[in-house]
């Protein structure tokens, strides 16, 4: 059954050029219906999909996504196996129409720690869509920002970068996230108030909304009062309020 989209007012909406979301809330999702954790990533990635065509139609350029995190591999081999799963579908079956939308994607993490095959398809991903602008899908996948920063240091100090040299630029431009503005806007989906290990360099003076829906739920909608509360902030960046 096709939901008639309802007509959204974005006059006199500012719209963050970077919205980085972490989508949180598959497992309880599914636990709520009484069905297998793998059952909610499935409606994570369906619904991933409408949030994308969102962030098109209300003109976001730059979507960043928590898709796995270096600490996921904790988690149950079965679960890990159903996500990779889901990655390796998503990119074999989805690739054409985001490609097709002008969607660039760039990969942020750790591609060596991901099985052989995922990492050629992800590169034939990142290749196939480097020239589109439509809309810039960061996917941070094999992802930790510790790890970020960590990488970024070691990259600096084998570039024999000297402390008088370095600058909050230089060091940015360390970051998988280069030549990237920083986030404006950080969601949590399901009411949880974490960072998470998430964007912690970029994101230090991102505003911050939780939203209390699992991942799933939260659609077309739910993005676009994300994006009311988000023109109801001042961002002061450490100033002070206009008088
Ligand atoms: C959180 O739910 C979600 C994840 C671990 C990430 C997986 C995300 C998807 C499958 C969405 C689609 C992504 C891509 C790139 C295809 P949770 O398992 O932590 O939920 P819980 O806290 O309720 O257990």
């Amino acid at each position: 059954m096709s939901r008639q989209k309802q007509p959204l007012d974005l006059t006199d909406v500012s719209i963050p050029t970077h919205v980085a979301i972490i989508m949180d809330g598959n497992g309880r999702w599914a636990r709520k219906r009484g069905l297998p954790r793998q059952a909610g990533h499935r409606a994570g990635v369906e619904n991933l999909r409408r949030v994308i065509d969102a962030c098109v139609e209300f003109g976001i350029k730059i979507l960043t996504i928590y898709a796995f995190s270096t600490e996921n591999w904790g988690r149950p081999e079965s679960e890990v196996r159903g996500l990779m799963r889901i990655f390796r579908r998503v990119l074999d079956q989805e690739l054409d129409e985001l490609h097709a939308q002008g969607v660039c994607l760039h990969h942020l993490g750790d591609l060596s720690g991901v099985a052989t095959d995922l990492q050629k398809k992800v590169l034939h991903a990142l290749d196939l869509t480097k020239d589109n602008d439509r809309l810039i899908l960061n996917v941070a996948f094999n992802y930790g920002g510790r790890a970020e920063i960590l990488h970024a240091v070691q990259k600096m100090l084998a570039d024999d970068i000297s402390p008088d040299e370095l600058t909050e630029e230089l060091f940015s431009s360390y970051l998988f996230t280069h030549g990237l503005p920083d986030p404006d806007l950080v969601i949590r989906t399901s009411g949880e108030l974490r960072v998470s290990n998430f964007l912690i360099w970029q994101a230090a003076y991102a505003e911050f909304y939780g939203a209390p829906e699992y991942w799933p739920d939260f659609g077309r909608e739910e993005l676009y009062d994300a994006l009311k509360a988000y023109n109801r902030r001042e961002r002061r960046y450490g100033l002070l309020s206009e008088p």
